[in-house]
């Protein structure tokens, strides 16, 4: 450990001071305006970041240690209705080998995750309408019986809140619904004319006020998104107040409009995880797949900058290169003790612990 002195010294040489001054304030709990937000991104320097991911680890220990949290991932259908410019399973691409997993397989995948540690379960997928309430809820139940010590997040996109009601009646405990991006005309270029900002609100105000414990986020470097946007993702996140939020950079996938379109910096990436963690101190912030492709070691910098959770993928082998929302997807899931085994030992070698519980937020 560096004597907070000669850490404020080095900083100090190498960092402009606005930055430094900013970084510290949010790390007294303070809040940002948005042209403060942008400065810091557009300010985005290596000692910036490393002062913000010190910064971000320290609060974070305070809450959680040094424990890491995981989480199944279970991808149950890359069958969906909707057309999203940036996505490989949108209803449009004609090339996506389409497939659906069944309430058995389902359940399978839940008995490999819990037998090697798993108290998590994700339930994610496109908006297909195989998965309509009932089937979810009995999905939903089936597992809660079983697995009664386990958390069930779904991740199924929007709904009506009836359908928010429902699923929470029949046992689940999270959900995690992306904003995409926090500025209605940026929402509009990366969606169909189907889809609204507006909804997209209305379903993640509706989950908290179902009970959900939920997750937004947005993806770092999509295409027409600026700095002053990022900043709006942050005020978003402060304001909002989310129990996770996921966070990785924009990947393009070639049979998409945004094919050819340069991805998202795990630079950037760790540096907005950092300033999160900083805004909200006990969040859960996965470090995702998305950072974990575009960088080899992504995982370890997205724990390093202050993420405190990792979702291996939990799928039948069979079926993962077919949820191929961006191209060059890793799929090294742990459905094997032996590759949980190296998250595990990944985890170890930067000083931190995989654990087997259910990791709920601490307020
Ligand atoms: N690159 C990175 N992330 C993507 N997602 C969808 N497509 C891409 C892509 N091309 C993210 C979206 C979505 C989540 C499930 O995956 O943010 O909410």
């Amino acid at each position: 450990m560096v004597s907070a002195s000669k850490r404020l010294f080095r900083v100090l040489r190498a960092m402009d001071k606005k930055a430094f001054s900013l970084i510290t304030e949010l790390a007294q709990g303070k809040k940002l305006m948005r042209d403060e937000y942008r400065y810091l991104i557009e300010n985005n320097t290596p000692e910036a970041a490393n002062f913000a991911a010190e910064l971000a680890v320290e609060k974070r220990k305070e809450i959680y240690g040094n424990s890491v949290f995981i989480r199944g991932l279970i991808e149950i259908s890359n069958i969906c209705k909707n057309n999203c410019l940036y996505c490989g399973i949108r209803a449009g691409n004609s090339c996506a080998d389409r497939y659906r997993l069944t309430r058995n397989e389902i359940m399978e995948c839940c008995r490999e995750g819990y037998s090697i540690g798993m108290r998590t379960f994700v339930l994610q997928g496109g908006e297909d309408p195989f998965f309509n309430d009932d089937t979810v809820c009995g999905i939903t139940l089936g597992i809660k019986e079983e697995f009664p010590d386990c958390a069930v997040t779904l991740s199924l996109g929007e709904k009506s809140r009836e359908s928010y009601k429902r699923l929470k009646d029949a046992g689940a405990d999270r959900y995690l619904l992306r904003h995409e991006t926090a500025d209605c005309g940026h929402y509009s270029l990366l969606h169909p004319d189907d889809m609204s900002f507006e909804n997209r609100m209305r379903c993640l105000y509706d989950l908290k006020e179902t009970g959900f414990q939920v997750g937004c986020g947005f993806m770092v470097g999509s295409p027409h998104q600026t700095s002053e946007m990022l900043a709006k993702d942050l005020e978003f996140i402060a304001d909002f107040s989310p129990d996770m939020c996921g966070i990785g950079p924009f990947i393009p996938h070639k049979d998409t409009p945004f094919g050819e379109y340069p991805p998202g910096t795990p630079e950037l990436t760790c540096f907005l995880l950092s300033l999160i963690r900083l805004i909200k101190p006990n969040i859960l912030l996965p470090a995702t797949t998305a950072l974990g492709t575009v960088s080899s070691d992504g995982r370890a910098r997205g724990i390093l900058a202050g993420a405190n959770v990792v979702m291996p993928n939990l799928s039948p082998t069979s079926v993962r290169k077919k949820y191929m929302l961006y191209n060059g997807k890793v799929s090294d899931g742990a459905e094997s003790a032996g590759s949980l085994a190296i998250l595990k030992e990944q985890m170890n070698a930067i000083g931190y612990e995989v654990v087997t519980v259910r990791g709920d937020i601490i307020k």
